[in-house]
């Protein structure tokens, strides 16, 4: 607890997000010293009531609680921001997982010296397996990226990047899951196609992807060297493979993830 008799973290914004790394919290520490903020009332007493935390609101999060995650959409930020600019001082920690907001725009909000860090965290942070990337603003010093590195480090990984490189985040591990999510859908389909039972054939690729996913990490293979593992000469896997190619799933990929840091671009300067 600080001298002002503030301690803990409120989540502002409870939505997929904040909810994602409030159950990753308490999961791994409890619900001790944790509150929730959200303006929706109905939310806010179904996540009171699944996690056993209090919900304030905004002028009584900042009141009680030294680190704020903020977890609103983009589009919202600036409503908030004005709101948070009355009763945020630089003694509190403010953390933004918005997509494209950059630190100096939620500074310039916040009175001055406010210590801000950025994240761009993902969904799979809902079964501890989230990939999240913090950004320090001008304020933020390495004691801050720590304090904001434990809070993430309780539902996933931890990467920390500069700032100018968060549009590319998330493009990749932010909307990733979206793209897995997709691939899978696609070759559930074709499973159907081919005349087996949907629940099976969801089976098959969802521990396909998991069982590929651990390979890469655990391996530590290229992912060119796993796959020619399983492309033997004139075989299956290759006629599969030069499909892909010849339908551009490569370029679309990358044309895809490129739109994806555009948007995230474009959100960054669009609300201001
Ligand atoms: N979803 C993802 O996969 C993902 C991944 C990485 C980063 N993010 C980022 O995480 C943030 C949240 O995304 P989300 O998908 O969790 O959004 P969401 O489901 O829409 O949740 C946002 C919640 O915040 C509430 N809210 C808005 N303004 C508020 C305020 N002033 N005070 C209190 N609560 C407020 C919203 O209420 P209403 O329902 O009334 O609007 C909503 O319940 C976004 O900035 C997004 O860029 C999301």
């Amino acid at each position: 607890m600080t001298a002002d008799g503030r301690r803990g973290l409120a989540i502002i914004g409870g939505g997929k997000i904040g909810e994602a790394l409030l159950s990753g919290l308490i999961r791994r520490g409890g619900a001790d010293g944790i509150l929730i903020c959200e303006r929706n009332a109905e939310r806010a007493a179904q996540l009171a009531d699944r996690y056993g935390v209090p919900a304030v609101d905004l002028a009584d999060a900042a009141a009680r609680a030294r680190v704020l995650l903020l977890a609103v959409k983009p589009q919202d930020i600036d409503t908030l921001l004005a709101r948070l600019g009355g009763v945020v001082d630089a003694g509190h920690l403010v953390v933004s997982v918005a997509a494209g907001v950059p630190t100096a725009r939620i500074e310039a909000a916040l009175p001055a010296g406010t210590p801000v860090v950025r994240v761009m965290p993902n969904t799979p942070a809902l079964v501890d397996q989230g990939m999240s990337v913090l950004s320090p603003g001008a304020h933020a010093e390495e004691r801050h990226l720590d304090e904001a590195e434990a809070l993430l480090a309780a539902v996933g990984q931890v990467r920390r990047v500069p700032e100018s490189q968060q549009d590319a985040v998330t493009a990749l591990s932010g909307s990733g899951p979206a793209y897995f999510f997709y691939l899978v859908e696609a070759m559930v389909d074709a499973g159907i196609l081919l005349g087996l039972p949907r629940a099976l054939a969801a089976d098959l690729i969802v521990q396909t992807a998991l069982g590929a996913a651990v390979m890469m990490r655990d391996s530590g293979e290229h992912p060119v060297v796993l796959r020619e593992a399983v492309t033997s000469p004139g075989g299956t896997t290759i006629a599969a493979i030069r499909e892909l190619e010849r339908h551009g799933v490569r370029a679309a990929l990358i044309a895809a993830i490129e739109a994806a840091h555009d948007r995230s671009v474009e959100l960054g300067s669009d609300t201001h």
